[in-house]
């Protein structure tokens, strides 16, 4: 009963706390359909400094793989001996296998707006540690 009634709050306050805009002008049209965080982004934009070139493959890592490889989720290589073997493959093929995705590893470790130099990047740093 505790659990419903903070429920019903928690739904009461987001109803009143953004009154859903009915009409059906364009403006409010698109203003539904811009995706989440959007606006969030755009006022972050100002703030943070641009790129100024390719990410390091630390970066990489704890953005993107991290989770599975710093953790060993779905049986993603994490240890010193899980890489050693893999190594032996040929860091070429590793490459190629993260890039293209390998069984459950997903295509570019889901960064798909990783390039293929900051994916070999990710993969030394990984393998090196
Ligand atoms: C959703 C989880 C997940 C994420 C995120 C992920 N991986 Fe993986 N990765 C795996 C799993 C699981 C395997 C083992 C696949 C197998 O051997 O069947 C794997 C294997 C690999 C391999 C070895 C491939 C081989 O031929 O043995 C490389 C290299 C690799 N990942 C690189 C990366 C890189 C680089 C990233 C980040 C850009 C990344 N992975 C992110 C789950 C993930």
């Amino acid at each position: 009963m505790k659990k419903l009634s903070a429920a019903l709050l928690l739904l009461s306050t987001a109803v009143f706390a953004q009154p859903y805009d009915n009409s059906l002008t364009e403006e409010a049209i698109k203003a539904r359909l811009a995706p989440v965080g959007s606006v969030y982004l755009a006022g972050a934009a100002t703030e943070v400094a641009a790129p100024t070139g390719p990410r390091s493959g630390e970066q990489v890592y704890q953005a993107a793989c991290f989770a599975c490889h710093g953790t060993g989720a779905l049986g993603a290589p994490k240890t010193t001996a899980d890489w050693e073997a893999r190594l032996a493959k040929g860091r070429d093929v590793l490459i190629e296998h993260a890039i293209n995705g390998f069984n459950a590893m997903p295509p570019r470790g889901t960064c798909m707006d990783c390039s293929d130099d900051e994916i070999a990047a990710a993969i030394d740093f990984m393998t090196a540690k």
